[in-house]
């Protein structure tokens, strides 16, 4: 049977307020914490480093899924592996050699992740599925939270989910990018089980407990 998870996106949650917010994700029901690394290269924003993450890690107690929007990973990885991410996501269109990427996270001790663009297809991700612990597909161009989702990205799930069967693969398969109530259903009827919310969690009306504890429900439900 599949297991659902929820990972709310901590770059939507209030930085000065942050293990309260923590506390309140972790207690309605969050799975993983996703952490958004920005460097306003590979995508227009800054964000966070590895400083923040092991921060953030002392006051955590579910795994941190670290998604880097970073130019050339490769220099950053053991410094986010060392600060206690649990799993290190790399984008398709920032590494020339994807498997020795997934490798090279996977010798640090990190679950690997691959991730792609909307505008990448599915069939970059070919040569490192076997090899894969996660692939996230963006249902958004990365670089803000509160965009709206692109229903063509259904579709690659979908394809992709029918990929990681034909290799019996336990890989998980996680979206991200405009998730709610609406979209979340979507996507895990195309095949999705894990799935990253930043405003839907942190900006609902009645605070993030709320909001995670009401997706969570739908996810697992
Ligand atoms: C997009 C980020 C997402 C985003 C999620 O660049 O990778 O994780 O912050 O935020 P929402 O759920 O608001 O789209
Ligand atoms: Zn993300």
């Amino acid at each position: 049977m599949t297991e659902y998870f929820l990972a709310p996106s901590i770059i939507a949650a209030d930085f000065a307020n942050i293990a309260a917010d923590v506390a309140a994700i972790q207690s309605a029901g969050a799975d993983w914490i996703h952490v958004d690394v920005m460097d306003g290269h590979f995508v227009p924003t800054l964000t966070v480093g590895p400083l923040f993450v092991e921060s953030l890690k002392r006051v955590a107690a579910i795994p941190l899924d670290v998604h880097l929007m970073v130019s050339e990973p490769e220099k950053h990885i053991e410094a986010f592996a060392k600060a206690g991410a649990n799993n290190l996501t790399v984008h398709v269109e920032t590494c020339p050699n994807l498997p020795a990427m997934v490798e090279k996270i996977k010798s640090l001790g990190c679950a690997a992740g691959v991730t792609l663009n909307p505008a990448t297809p599915a069939s970059s991700l070919d040569s490192v599925l076997p090899l894969v612990d996660l692939v996230l597909v963006m249902s958004v161009v990365p670089g803000y939270s509160g965009q709206k989702f692109m229903p063509e990205m259904v579709t690659k799930v979908a394809e992709i989910r029918n990929k990681l069967n034909a290799l019996r693969s336990p890989a998980r398969l996680e979206v991200d990018g405009g998730i709610n109530a609406e979209t979340l259903l979507l996507m895990k009827n195309a095949g999705a089980d894990v799935f990253v919310t930043g405003s839907a969690a942190f900006k609902h009306p009645n605070g993030a407990f709320e909001g995670v504890r009401t997706l969570k429900q739908i996810a697992v439900g």
